[in-house]
């Protein structure tokens, strides 16, 4: 006598429409369902705050912002190789510098061959260089602004335990910390000519006429070498 039983895989696939649903699919990430039936994602926006990206999974520590799913972005409970894209807005300072390579590395994991990681981040050159030029002027106005302005967006408005900065990067830091987990192709990205409808949201702000925010897109590789 044969079983009328659906076989696991089947089973497993029928899971997929979590995938579409949002209170299901805060529920099944916390359970592991995600990486069971190994779901695949076009991409993830982690720490999105107010500024989802459609068709993402967007993904917040804080219960009180407008995510798909309250989780810390550190510890993904997907699968490996099952992320499109993975794009971060002012939340990777929020990682403690002994933290940072284990968390590339994990999001590397996730991303699939070829995908690619979009990271905003505070300029810190940019910040130093308004910090130290504006630094004679602080008896101005102005420059009191832009120098109390400088050290704001370089740790963090502190107004909550998710909102301090525990480190600091530049194009160059960044770039060489990147291709150490094994991305390649890091540079600076234009928003404008992306697949990808990138929110308005920290990346694009401007303090006076400079902006402050670095945008980097770095791949993981295609090749069947790369490290997984
Ligand atoms: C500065 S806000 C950026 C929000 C949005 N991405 C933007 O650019 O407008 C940082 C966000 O990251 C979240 N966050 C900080 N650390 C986190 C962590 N370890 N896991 C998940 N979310 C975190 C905060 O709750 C907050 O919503």
């Amino acid at each position: 006598m044969t079983s009328s039983r659906p076989p696991l895989r089947t089973l497993l696939a029928r899971l997929r429409f979590l995938a579409t649903v949002k209170v299901p699919k805060s529920i099944a990430y916390h359970f592991f369902l995600f990486r069971l039936a190994n779901i695949e994602l076009e991409g993830l926006n982690l720490g999105c705050g107010a500024s989802r990206i459609k068709g993402f999974c967007n993904i917040d520590a804080n219960r009180r912002v407008a995510c798909d799913v309250i989780a810390r972005v550190d510890k993904l409970k997907l699968s490996s190789n099952s992320v499109g894209a993975i794009y971060n807005s002012h939340v990777f300072e929020h990682i403690p510098r002994a933290e940072a390579v284990r968390v590339l590395t994990e999001w590397y994991r996730v991303l699939r061959p070829g995908g690619k990681l979009y990271l905003c981040v505070p300029d810190q050159e940019v910040l130093f260089r308004v910090y130290l030029d504006n630094l004679p002027l602080y008896d101005t106005t102005e420059g009191r602004y832009l120098v109390d302005r400088a050290c704001y967006l370089t740790y963090g408005g502190q107004a909550n335990r998710h909102d301090f900065h525990f480190y600091g990067y530049s194009f160059t830091t960044l770039k060489s910390l990147l291709e150490s987990v094994g991305y390649e192709d890091v540079r600076r990205f234009d928003r404008s000519t992306s697949d990808i409808e990138f929110p308005r949201d920290i990346s694009v702000a401007q303090v006076d006429s400079f902006q402050w925010s670095l945008n980097v897109e770095a791949r993981k590789p295609d090749s069947p070498w790369a490290k997984t």
